[in-house]
């Protein structure tokens, strides 16, 4: 049975993430800001005993160091880095909200870093030791359409820090990606996006099942292609 850890569990595409999970028999430890008020997930909850629920703010970094020690022991085979914020209203180059731009910054690069690190001992006590961090198409520096500065800034740099990670752990057999979801609908992607999660998430599962350790640094995207960076 594999464990799979994943952040932004409550709602969206963390959501689709436990259930699809949980439905395949994976233990999963799911981490919502709030989970008193997760409703949907306490109840998967309580429909799959498998499922555990914490609490964690990932740009609270203090309490995601404290996780490698609560989580002492326990391998993780996969680690789904998926909580994520769209950053604040005014966030183009002409006016830009430059405390919502740290605040986005904390949650999308620097929140998944600190996840990485605290459970490092726990991956490496995985079978398939894989890290998965969700990013976004608008995170490509090639293929970008202007916009949306902040958002894009820190999925490019989460990018950046899973490429330059996928280096250093190599060593340790981890294998470390970032994979776009596609359009989803999703409170963030909005109700007029073509995909629903239950297809993005099916998708990224089939992506994260095939990856080997010469996948590890890829930039790819919900049907397993390579991105441009
Ligand atoms: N939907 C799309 O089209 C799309 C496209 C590209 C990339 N993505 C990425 O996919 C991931 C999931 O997005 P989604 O569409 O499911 O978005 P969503 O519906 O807005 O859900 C975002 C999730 O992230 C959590 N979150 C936000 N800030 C957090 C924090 N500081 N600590 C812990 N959790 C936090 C939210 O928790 P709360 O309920 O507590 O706010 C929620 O569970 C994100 O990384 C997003 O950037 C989505």
């Amino acid at each position: 049975m594999s464990t799979v850890l994943i952040t932004g569990a409550n709602r969206g595409i963390g959501l689709e993430f436990v259930r699809q999970y949980a439905s395949d028999g994976a233990k999963v430890i799911a981490f919502a800001r709030e989970p008193d008020r997760a409703n949907e997930l306490k109840e998967l909850a309580r429909k799959h005993s498998k499922i555990e629920v914490h609490k964690l703010d990932v740009s609270d970094f203090k309490t995601c160091a404290a996780l490698g020690k609560t989580l002492a022991g326990e391998p993780i085979d996969i680690l789904v880095n998926n909580a994520g914020y769209y950053g604040p209203k005014r966030q183009s180059a002409d006016d830009m909200d430059f405390d919502g731009w740290a605040c986005t910054f904390a949650v999308n690069t620097m929140g998944p870093l600190a996840l990485a690190q605290a459970l490092h001992e726990n991956l490496k006590l995985g079978r398939e030791k894989k890290l998965v961090t969700i990013t976004s198409g608008m995170a490509s520096t090639a293929t970008t359409e202007g916009g949306y500065l902040a958002y894009r800034a820190t999925k490019a740099a989460v990018n950046n820090v899973m490429r330059n990670l996928s280096v250093d752990w190599r060593k340790d057999g981890i294998i470390a990606v970032v994979v776009s979801p596609g359009w989803v609908r999703t409170d963030m992607g909005g109700q007029g996006a073509p995909l629903s999660p239950e297809q993005s998430v099916s998708g990224m599962r089939q992506v994260i099942a095939g990856l080997t350790p010469a996948d590890s640094g890829k930039f790819l995207t919900w049907q397993g292609h390579e991105r441009p960076w």
